[in-house]
């Protein structure tokens, strides 16, 4: 049974389960299995929030993580409209667990070194399982913010780049750490990274490994906002409130338009509007 959380809304008890009944084929993760893995998951009306809850180790991110994060995006009520993700304590996330990543060392189970002894197809199906624990974060049906405080390195600043809004408190370390590893940014980090940057700046992140703090991240477009850290979930809260304020098809038929305007020409552009808007209107004036 879900228990009342002060007057925040509910969380899910140990013997309770993310999400609804769950697409076919899915299936759901109880609260205890997340706690394991070093997540929360809790539900408050129409915003879910994750939370990244292994702050003795600053969040970092395992195989099962990953895994969590996928399960929980297909088993996501359907009522939930935003989709919080943040880090207890000092840390978002200081990235991928470094006992997964040891070149030359005894691999453990869920270890990169199993990973790089897969077959091709394997290590894509593989990387594409993890990817799918960050991609479901830009459905069009949910707007998905994250709130960032501390270190968000390596596959902590890929899991905030998943998301479509960054709030940061101002004392945000952003770091891309792989290529100082040896390794590629793979979380779905880099797409969204050159969007917002631009591949020149993507670049000089990414090759110097070098920290962007907070006053850079917005003025680089990589956050929406920078506020003290005592204020981190006051402004996370307001602005999840003014998104909920706007009817959910518009928002969803408009956050699709916006997504897909990159790919396309102007007169591209212009039908998928039409096209948007005829949808619009139609519902709008047979339900009037
Ligand atoms: N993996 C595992 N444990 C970690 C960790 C990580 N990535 N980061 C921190 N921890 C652990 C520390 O080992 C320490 O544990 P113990 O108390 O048991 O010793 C605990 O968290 C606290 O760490 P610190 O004392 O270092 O905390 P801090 O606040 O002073 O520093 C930090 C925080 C700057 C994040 C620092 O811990 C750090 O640099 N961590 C490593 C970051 C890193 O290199 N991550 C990999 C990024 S690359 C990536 O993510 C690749 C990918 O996606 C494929």
């Amino acid at each position: 049974a879900r228990t009342a959380h002060g007057d925040r809304g509910t969380v899910l008890d140990p013997g309770d389960t993310a999400g609804g009944s769950g697409s076919p084929g899915t299936e759901t993760i109880s609260a205890a299995e997340l706690a394991e893995i070093g997540l929360r998951f809790e539900v408050d009306g129409e915003i879910a929030t994750i939370v990244l809850d292994r702050p003795g180790k600053r969040n970092a991110q395992t195989s099962a993580t990953w895994s969590a994060l996928a399960r929980i995006g297909e088993n996501l009520p359907e009522q939930v409209r935003v989709v919080v993700v943040r880090g207890e304590g000092p840390s978002f996330s200081a990235g991928l667990d470094l006992s997964m990543f040891t070149p030359g060392g005894t691999p453990r189970q869920d270890s990169l070194a199993t990973v790089a002894a897969l077959d091709d197809d394997g290590f894509q199906r593989q990387v594409a399982e993890y990817q799918r624990g960050f991609l479901w974060l830009r459905r069009p049906d949910i707007v998905s913010i994250a709130a960032v405080q501390g270190h968000a390195i390596g596959a902590g600043f890929q899991l905030a780049l998943s998301c479509d809004l960054r709030i940061v408190a101002d004392d945000v370390k952003f770091c891309m750490k792989e290529p100082a590893l040896g390794l590629v940014p793979d979380l779905t980090g880099t797409k969204p990274l050159v969007e917002l940057v631009g591949v020149p700046r993507a670049i000089e992140i990414c090759l110097t490994a070098r920290t962007v703090g907070a006053a850079e991240a917005v003025q680089l477009g990589l956050a929406e906002m920078a506020v003290p850290g005592d204020e981190l979930a006051q402004a996370v809260q307001d602005l999840a409130a003014a998104l909920l304020a706007t009817d959910r098809a518009a928002a969803t038929a408009t956050k699709r338009l916006l997504q897909g305007a990159p790919g396309r020409t102007l007169e591209e552009q212009s039908a998928a509007e039409r096209a948007e808007q005829a949808a619009r209107i139609r519902a709008l004036f047979a339900s009037s």
